[in-house]
Parts: structure tokens; sequence; C-alpha cells
């Protein structure tokens, strides 16, 4: 079969290219999907069944780090499947030992749970952070406090801890047990001081994302973020980072609390974390490390392989300096998109973002919206993803080349050129 780069599109239009959809009639009507079929992937670039060729932003939202079919991932993974693929967690696995003890090395925290999703990840975090209010603190009734336009997964406590209503309608009764502040309302901390001058007494934890992804790619203010550890500490409120898309490499730093220089006291890892493999943690410094026997558990949860995948992409991020190219590549990703706000400031007004989670924000009154941009790159061979209606993400994987984030901008300016002549 012939490759070829996805057909150029005519000014105006964002028909449909590359392979038709197949409809999925047996699958609940869940996702709205782009209308493509991939099968194929190779570093950053996937094709679909027709062959044509698509440079990969979105990468599994954050989460296929090393690109497709990584030859180092793919050689772990093939040898782990020939070894052991999976036993239950009654047993000893040295696959799971193995990357935590490199989690533990190569972060703030001293002990590791491994589940399967971000929203499992944030599931035991929220339970942690109940038994914590309640033995620690004596609490009867603990309270979560998350922030606005937050996300943390579709599960029913990450749901209920997620600040978009967007998410909760129809699926009420939601848990209680959570209140939410505005993020990075750091010019009067107005909003927070409220919350916590009512509830202070309930307050268990604080759980938030370093750098708000689903919601629009916000990233933390420092001071902001200082005054919520300090908050925390001299409350003995358990400050919880959702680092599910910011973890791992994602920033250019490995973690994302360490932009501000501050630890948070437990942090939940998913996406990038298995480069594509289903893999969760919730990592625990020692004043949160209080689950006990029984106190949780997951059937696959840092299962070999999962953990192999993980262990490998680490290694990959620690041995090819991924982080040093996450922030050049990033740069010149923000470089090439503030160029798109210049050249159409009736459109675009602000690009945000750390590392290679960058984001595009489309300006208030323009036509443009991320669904027609999104579907408009795939015309030119780019894959891109919104994060809510008026961002378009750029989130490739963390090995994308110089001469690929060339072609990315070219591509990106192409289909913007393309809605707006
Ligand atoms: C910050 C954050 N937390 C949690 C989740 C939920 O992760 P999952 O879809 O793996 O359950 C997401 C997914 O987008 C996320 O971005």
């Amino acid at each position: 079969m012939e490759l070829v780069d996805a057909p150029h599109s005519k000014c105006g239009t964002f028909g449909f290219v590359g392979s038709s959809p197949t409809a999925p009639t047996f699958l609940m009507n869940t996702y709205q999907r782009f209308p493509l079929e991939l099968v194929r992937g190779k570093g950053c670039w996937v094709w679909d069944k027709e062959g044509n060729k698509y440079l990969d932003a979105i990468a599994g939202i954050a989460t296929c780090s090393l690109g497709h079919s990584h030859r180092k991932l793919t050689n772990a993974l093939n040898k782990q499947l020939r070894k052991i693929q999976h036993v239950s967690n009654l047993f000893f696995i040295p696959e799971q030992e193995d990357l935590a003890e490199w989690l533990i090395k190569n972060s703030c925290a001293e002990s590791v749970f491994f589940c399967n999703s971000g929203a499992e990840a944030n599931e035991a975090a929220i339970k942690l952070a109940r038994k914590y209010g309640h033995i620690q603190r004596g609490i009867k009734n603990p309270i979560i406090l998350s922030a606005k336009s937050s996300f943390h997964g579709r599960t029913l406590a990450a749901l209920s801890a997620t600040g978009q209503e967007k998410y909760h309608k129809n699926f009420g009764p939601l848990l209680e047990g959570f209140d939410f502040f505005s993020f990075n309302s750091s010019k009067s901390f107005q909003d927070l001081q409220e919350k916590i001058e009512k509830e202070l007494p309930r307050i268990s934890a604080v759980l938030i994302e370093p750098i708000q992804g689903e919601g629009g790619i916000f990233p933390g203010e420092n001071d902001f973020f200082h005054f919520l550890r300090d908050f925390c500490t001299k409350n003995k409120i358990l400050l919880i980072f959702d680092e599910v898309q910011s973890g791992m490499g994602r920033t250019g730093k490995l973690w994302g609390y360490e932009q501000f220089q501050i630890e948070p006291d437990a942090f939940t890892l998913a996406k990038g974390l298995g480069g594509g493999h289903a893999i969760g943690a919730l990592l625990v410094k020692e004043s949160a490390n209080i689950f006990e026997l029984g106190d949780h558990a997951s059937t696959f949860g840092g299962n070999p392989f999962a953990c192999k995948a993980a262990l490998t992409v680490a290694k990959e991020i620690e041995n090819a300096n991924l982080l040093e190219n996450v922030n050049s590549r990033g740069k010149q990703i923000r470089l090439g998109l503030r160029q798109i706000v210049n050249d159409y400031p009736n459109h675009f007004n602000e690009v945000r973002g750390v590392g290679l989670m960058q984001g595009l924000v489309i300006k208030e009154g323009s036509h443009l919206n991320s669904q027609i941009i999104t579907r408009k790159t795939i015309e030119e061979g780019l894959l891109t993803i919104g994060a809510g209606p008026k961002v378009i993400r750029i989130v490739p994987p963390l090995i994308i080349k110089e001469k690929e984030v060339n072609q990315l901008i070219i591509r990106l300016r192409k289909s913007i050129k393309g809605l707006i002549c």
C-alpha cells in the first residue's frame, strides 16, 4: 500500500478526508469520533486504512509518550508477553516493584498504589483523603476542595471532584463532600479564602491539577500554588496533585509540581505513564501513607505487562534525555503558535501551556471553534484536539523532532488559513 500525505483541502471547506468511518452500530454512542480509522503508527505519525499519513499531535490524548511502535517499548512488551502477562496482586510482582522503585527514586513520594486509569487513580486519592480526614484529623464528614474548570475523570467520585457542570448533568446525585474554588485566583485568593473560612474544620484535602488540561490548558500560577501549599501545611490538610495529564515529563519536568518548586503530599498519574498502555498510580509521601491491608485493591492494577510498559517509558525519558526535548520542542511550538496569534488577531488571542502541553486560544467572537479547526487539520494531515470549545490542544509524543514541529505549525497554519480566507 502506498503511504501518502493526507490530501490538501480547498479554501473554506472542511469536508471529510481519509478513510470513511465505519458505523459502530454495536457501540454505545458516547464518543464524538473524528471521521478517521487509524490502522498503523510509527513515531509521531499515524496512517488511516487508505494509506493517508497524519502527524499526531494528540498522542492518544497526551498518552503515547514514546509515539507509536517505539522499538524499545515494542521489544520489551513482546518479551514480557512471552514471559508472563498477568498475575493477581496476591502475588509478589517484580515488574511492579521495579517501576515503584523508579517512581520513588525520581519523585517526592515514598510509596505507590497501582491501578489502570486516571479516574481510578483519583478514586484512590479521594478514598485516601477521606480516610486521612477521619483518622488523622477526626473529621466526621470530610470535604475535599477542588478547582472550578478542573477535570478528574468520569467515575462517580472523580466526577464529583470535577469542577465542570457539563460533566455532571443527568448523573446526580453526585457524591457529597466536595466543594470548588476558582483556579489561579492569586490576585486576592478571595474565593478560596471564603471557602476556607466557611469549611476549614471539615477540609481534609485539596485536589488540584498543576496545569488544567481538559478545562482549557491553564498553567497554575506560582503564587497561588505556594499559597495552597502553605495553607495545607498550616492546617494539616493533604495537598493532592492530579498529574494524570501533566506527569511523566509532559511539562518538561518529570512532574508538574516541579514547575512551582513545591511538593504535594500525594499525586496521581496515568496517561503518559504507560506510553499507551493502561496503568494509573497514586503516589504518597510519608504524611499520606495511610492505606492499610485491605483498604484498596485492583484486579488488573500494576500487572507485569503494564508495569513493564511504564518502566520502559520511564527509562527512555531518562536515557534519551526526553525532558530536554520536551523543553526545546515546547518552545518551538509556542513560537509557532504565537506567530499564528500575531497573524490572525481577530481569531486567536493567546497561547497557554508548558512544555508539550500547549493550547492555542480562540478569541471570543471568532466564528472558529475547536471542533471546526480539529476537523480541518485532518485535511492537512495533522491530528489536533480541543480542550473545550475555545482551545486547540497540542500534546504530541515527547519524542517529537524539530522538523516534525515545523510540519505541525505549517499544517496548522494552512488549516487556519483555509478556514478564514
Ligand atoms: C487531569 C486528568 N485527570 C483524570 C483524567 C481521567 O483519566 P482517565 O480517562 O484515564 O480515567 C484525565 C483525563 O483526561 C485528566 O486529564
